[in-house]
């Protein structure tokens, strides 16, 4: 990871804990660091980006040549992800696309080796959904917040874990992340 996109995380994490603001954080940040080392994925999509936090942790940890599109639904937030993206050295490597991921995630082209789903909590599985037949073999896939938010993601937590993935939770005690590999 670049000095840029370190010293930018270290900034955004002073804000976070100030402020309780809902990021991934600096606990599962270092667990999808590791899995990002082992897996080297190149073509991300990540779904809820708030302002830049996860996008930045992915992007600058992804493999060589890597590219994370991000979709928010909020203007003003997408436009604030992209430019914290954009100072934290990231340009090339990150794209945030505006809408609703239900609406946007149809049209995005290409194949996918790596997903962040950390938007709507009802909404987990449809998202998964919409990108399945893009994903490659042993995709990872990583759906943050399902500890407290577990009766919302039941229905997620049930299709990876009984069919297409190999999947586990990490239990960080204040919350719960699953991570899944596509089969394929
Ligand atoms: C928990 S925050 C994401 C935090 C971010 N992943 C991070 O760790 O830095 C959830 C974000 O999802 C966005 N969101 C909620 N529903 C959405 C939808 N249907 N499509 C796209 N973004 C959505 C919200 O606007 C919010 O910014």
């Amino acid at each position: 990871m670049t000095k840029r996109a370190q010293k930018m995380l270290r900034l955004m994490d002073r804000a976070v804990t100030e402020w309780q603001i809902p990021v991934i954080g600096k606990e599962k940040g270092r667990v999808i660091r590791r899995l990002l080392a082992r897996h080297k994925p190149t073509r991300g999509i990540e779904v809820g980006s708030l302002f830049g936090y996860s996008a930045i942790l992915i992007a600058a940890n992804m493999g060589r040549g890597g590219h994370l599109t991000c979709v928010e639904q909020n203007p003003f937030l997408a436009s604030l992800a992209q430019s914290n993206a954009h100072h934290a050295g990231l340009k090339g490597r990150v794209k945030v696309v505006v809408g609703d991921a239900l609406r946007v995630l149809p049209f995005l082209r290409g194949p996918v080796d790596f997903v962040l789903i950390d938007a709507k909590k009802e909404d987990y599985l449809d998202y998964l959904k919409a990108l399945e037949p893009r994903l490659v073999k042993n995709a990872l896939v990583i759906a943050d917040n399902t500890g407290v938010y577990r009766r919302e993601v039941m229905p997620y937590l049930t299709h990876v874990r009984n069919g297409a993935y190999a999947s586990r939770e990490f239990d960080f005690g204040f919350d719960c992340m699953e991570v899944s590999t596509y089969r394929g």
